[in-house]
C-alpha cells in the first residue's frame, strides 16, 4: 500500500473507542498519510479545505479496523468458493482491515511457493490486509512439519491445519517446540475423530430428534486439555480456535489458573446461535427450514447453555478473541442433503450485526466486544493495528449500532452465500471501513456521510 499517496481524512463527531488505550468518548478522529494523526475533542469539521476527505460520523461508533484472525479465503484451489479480491471486499464490508487467512487451500500453504502467491494477489487484488498463515504439517496429512522457520521468515504469522485436528500427540509436541523457537502461534482445530466421526451436528437431543449423527462435546474437550498439557510442558504458544463447548471454557479457565500461556477464540455463530437452528428454530418467531444446510458448520453449533458459558468466557477474558471461521462454500456443497453437505458459514459480512445482538440484549458491553475484536487478535498474533494510537496504521471501523437491515447474501462481496442468518433483520451495520487511510467501503445507502475530496 502507498500510503504516502492516501488521503487525510477526518472522521467527524463520532463515538470514539479505542479498547487498547481505554477511550471511549466523542470527538474526531484524524488521519494523515495513511497513519493515525490524532483525536480531538468534538469541533465543526473545516469547510472546503483542499485534499481532506470528510466522513460525517455522527450518531455512528468510530473504532480501530476489527482484524480476523480465522479467515478462509480458498484461494489458491477453490475460486469458485471466495478469491483473496472477493473475500477482502467482504471483510471491508464486515468492518475487517485485516484477515489471516487459513492454510487449508487446494494446494495447502505448506511451502514458500503459495506463501508467496498469496502475499502477490493479496498486494494486486486485496482491499484489506491479508496475513498468511501455513500448515503445522505437511499437505495437512498430521505426520511430517513443514519448514515452519523457513515459511516464518517467508511471513507466515501462524500455523494451522485448520479444518483438520493434529491427531498425533508427538507431532503436536514438536511444532509447539518450534514455535516457541520462531515465536509464531499454532493455531488448533480441536476435534479428536474417534470421537466426532461420522457427526454431523451437535451430539445430544435436538440431534436424536432430527436423526442426525452426533458430534460430541468431548471430541473438542479432550483435545483442548491434551493441547493445554503439551503447552505447559513445552512453553510454545497455542491460539485455540472455536472454542464451543462449556465444559471447554472450563478447562481453559483451569488452565489459565495455573498461569498457563496460550490464547483462545469463539466465532460469531457459536456466541449467537444454537443447535435447534439446525431444527429450524428462529429467535424472530420465524420458522426457519430445518435441516438447513447453511448451518452446519465444523466445531457445530451447540446447546444454550454452551453458549451462555462462551459469552461469559468472553466477558471475563477466558477467551481472548472473535474470529469469524468465514468458511465460504459454493450451492453445489450446499445445495444438498444435511449428512453431504460440506462445514462451514460465510460470516464476516454478518459478524459485527450478530454480535452486536449480545450487546443489544445486554450480554456484552459494547468496548468489551471491539476490544475482542480489535487489540485482542492483535496481540495474540503479534500484528499490527488493532488501535487507534498516533502513529498506528489508519485502519478504521465506522458503524451504526442500531441501523437494521435484513440478511441477503445475493447482495454478498463474498461469492459464499451459506448463512443461516439469511432473511433475518440485524441490528447493527457497518457504514464505512478505512484501510492504510484509504476508504474501502462505503454503505450504498450512506454516501452523503462523505463530504470533501470525495474521488481520493
Ligand atoms: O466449518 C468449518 N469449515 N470448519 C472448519 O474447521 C473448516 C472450515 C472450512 O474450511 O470450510
Amino acid at each position: 500500500m502507498d500510503l504516502k499517496s492516501a488521503p487525510d481524512i477526518l472522521v467527524h463527531g463520532g463515538r470514539i473507542i479505542d479498547p487498547a488505550r481505554g477511550i471511549d468518548q466523542m470527538g474526531n478522529l484524524w488521519l494523515r498519510q495513511g497513519a493515525v494523526s490524532e483525536i480531538t475533542p468534538p469541533a465543526p469539521a473545516p469547510e472546503g479545505r483542499r485534499g481532506l476527505l470528510v466522513v460525517n460520523a455522527a450518531g455512528a461508533i468510530v473504532c480501530p479496523g476489527f482484524i480476523d484472525v480465522h479467515c478462509h479465503l480458498r484461494d489458491p484451489g477453490e475460486e469458485q468458493k471466495e478469491t483473496i479480491a472477493t473475500g477482502t471486499r467482504a471483510a471491508a464490508r464486515g468492518g475487517f482491515t485485516a484477515v489471516c487467512a487459513m492454510a487449508n487451500t487446494s494446494p495447502p500453504v505448506d511451502n514458500r511457493a503459495v506463501v508467496e502467491y498469496i502475499q502477490r494477489t493479496a498486494a494486486a487484488r486485496a482491499v484489506v490486509r491479508v496475513y498468511p498463515l501455513a500448515t503445522v504439517t505437511q499437505g495437512m496429512a498430521g505426520r511430517e512439519l513443514t519448514e515452519m522457520a523457513d515459511l516464518a521468515e517467508a511471513g507466515v504469522v501462524a500455523f494451522s491445519d485448520d479444518g483438520r485436528p493434529i491427531v498425533d500427540s508427538g507431532v503436536m509436541r514438536h511444532a509447539l517446540e518450534y514455535s516457541r523457537l520462531i515465536e509464531r502461534p499454532i493455531m488448533v482445530h480441536e476435534e479428536d475423530p474417534s470421537l466426532s466421526a461420522g457427526g454431523v451436528m451437535n451430539e445430544g437431543p435436538v440431534a436424536t430428534r432430527l436423526g442426525l449423527k452426533g458430534w460430541p462435546g468431548v471430541a473438542e474437550e479432550v483435545m483442548i486439555a491434551r493441547d493445554l498439557a503439551l503447552c505447559e510442558v513445552t512453553g510454545g504458544f497455542l491460539h485455540i480456535a472455536h472454542v464451543t463447548t462449556a465444559r471447554g471454557v472450563e478447562i481453559i479457565r483451569r488452565a489459565r489458573e495455573r498461569g498457563i500461556q496460550f490464547t483462545a477464540e469463539a466465532t460469531p455463530h457459536h456466541l449467537t446461535l444454537t443447535d435447534e437452528w439446525v431444527a429450524g428454530w428462529r429467535p424472530d418467531g420465524r420458522r426457519g427450514m430445518p435441516y438447513d444446510t447453511a448451518t452446519k458448520v465444523n466445531p457445530p453449533l451447540r446447546s444454550e447453555a454452551d453458549r451462555q458459558a462462551l459469552v461469559a468466557a468472553l466477558r471475563d477474558g477466558t477467551i481472548d478473541l472473535i474470529g469469524t471461521d468465514h468458511a465460504p462454500h459454493s450451492d453445489v456443497d450446499k445445495l444438498c442433503e444435511y449428512n453431504t453437505a460440506a462445514f462451514g458459514i460465510s460470516g464476516l459480512e454478518t459478524a459485527l450485526a450478530v454480535l452486536l445482538g449480545l450487546v443489544h440484549a445486554g450480554e456484552l458491553s459494547l468496548p468489551l466486544l471491539i476490544r475482542r475484536l480489535t487489540c485482542e487478535p492483535a496481540r495474540a498474533f503479534h500484528l499490527p493495528g488493532g488501535t487507534l494510537a498516533p502513529g498506528t496504521p489508519a485502519d478504521v471501523c465506522i458503524f451504526d449500532p442500531d441501523a437494521t437491515w435484513t440478511v441477503d447474501p445475493s447482495e454478498f462481496a463474498s461469492l459464499g452465500h451459506n448463512t443461516p442468518l439469511a432473511g433475518m433483520t440485524l441490528r447493527g451495520k457497518v457504514i464505512a471501513t478505512i484501510c492504510g487511510g484509504r476508504l474501502v467501503y462505503v454503505d450504498e445507502q450512506r454516501k452523503e456521510i462523505l463530504s470533501g475530496e470525495v474521488a481520493a
